[in-house]
């Protein structure tokens, strides 16, 4: 495994300038300047954020938008740039107490403004089903969802329900077409890339999946890549579980339960947790649950999650 690919944000890009409505103003957040403002609202915004112990690293790259009305900052929200034309939003935040006034909605259309004025041509997001004012939100702005996916926190069983097979790295005419991949269909022609936190989904295609194969986090599971082949990211750490440390796993190959067992065992194998999108279509979820993984006990599906995009 190599290291991580450092953060991207918008630093390699000019940013933007600001906005001005009367007495509200819209700008790019800077963590010299801001960092107490942005904490503060962090911690009021949503309970145990898994952006407060993760806040330096999460505020070095820029993309980090404000809405401010006077002084106060009320609202923000951080846009990746994830090259290609494509563009991530991530951590839209609104103050509890100034909630349904539309700061949301006005600070994401200007996020959308940005993102167009830097050239990208679609944006994306993804939101856990259960929150409706989220869902609300990005439907108003013109998102639509275009895959849906369950969140998985998986730990090994130590062999008790399977022996897990050796996983190892693709040659690279081994690498697949990712229209050859369940996985890759049944999650809209998304690959989840496996740079640590905060994880997001980018356009499948060959040269992205070589990529990940250079960087060693593309794993093989028997013979053929297409049947048992995931994208395993190196270990992270994130305020989101007690773990310090976990691993994102997004399977591919239409082998569910070989790909989930292996991946968590060498997850295991290094401390860590395992963390996963495992596609709503096809065979994963199903699989698992024949083979006897119990939501709650080796394993968590949790929330329903979707992947909205817009385009520019
Ligand atoms: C989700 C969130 C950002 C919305 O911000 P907001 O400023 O309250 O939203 P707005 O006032 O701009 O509303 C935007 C649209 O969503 C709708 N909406 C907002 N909250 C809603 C709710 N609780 N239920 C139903 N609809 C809701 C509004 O009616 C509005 O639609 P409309 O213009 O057609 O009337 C805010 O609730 C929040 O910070 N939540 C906690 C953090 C979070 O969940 N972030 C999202 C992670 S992806």
């Amino acid at each position: 495994m190599s290291a991580p690919r450092p953060e991207k944000g918008l630093r390699a890009r000019k940013g933007p300038g600001p906005l001005l409505e009367g007495r509200d103003t819209f700008r790019e957040l800077e963590a010299s300047r801001d960092r107490p403002v942005i904490e503060g609202l962090l911690q009021r915004a949503v309970p145990h954020d898994y952006l407060l112990p993760i806040l330096d690293r999460w505020l070095r790259a820029r993309g980090v938008l404000g809405a401010f009305d006077g002084k106060e900052l009320v609202a923000l929200l951080r846009l990746d740039d994830l090259e290609e034309g494509e563009g991530w939003i991530g951590a839209i935040r609104v103050a509890p107490e100034r909630r349904r006034e539309g700061w949301g909605r006005r600070l994401t259309h200007w996020g959308l403004e940005v993102a167009r004025e830097l050239g990208m041509s679609s944006v994306r997001l993804i939101i856990e089903d259960e929150n409706t004012a989220s869902r609300a939100l990005a439907r108003r702005l013109g998102f639509r969802s275009v895959a849906a996916m369950s969140h998985v926190v998986g730990r090994t069983t130590g062999g008790q329900i399977g022996a897990p097979r050796a996983m190892r790295p693709p040659t690279e005419p081994e690498v697949p077409e990712p229209g050859s991949l369940e996985g890759v269909r049944a999650l809209g022609g998304y690959l989840l890339t496996t740079v640590p936190r905060p994880m997001r989904f980018v356009r499948a295609t060959r040269e992205r999946l070589l990529r990940e194969a250079k960087e060693g986090t593309l794993g093989v599971v028997g013979k053929d890549p297409r049947e048992g082949l995931c994208l395993l990211g190196p270990p992270a750490t994130s305020g989101r579980t007690s773990e310090s440390q976990l691993r994102l796993l997004a399977p591919l190959g239409t082998a569910a339960v070989e790909i989930f067992e292996t991946a968590c065992e060498k997850t295991a194998q290094d401390g860590s947790l395992l963390e996963g999108f495992l596609p709503v279509a096809g065979p994963w979820l199903g699989a698992l649950q024949e083979r006897g993984w119990v939501s709650g006990e080796q394993a968590f599906w949790g929330e329903r999650i979707q992947l909205y995009e817009v385009e520019l």
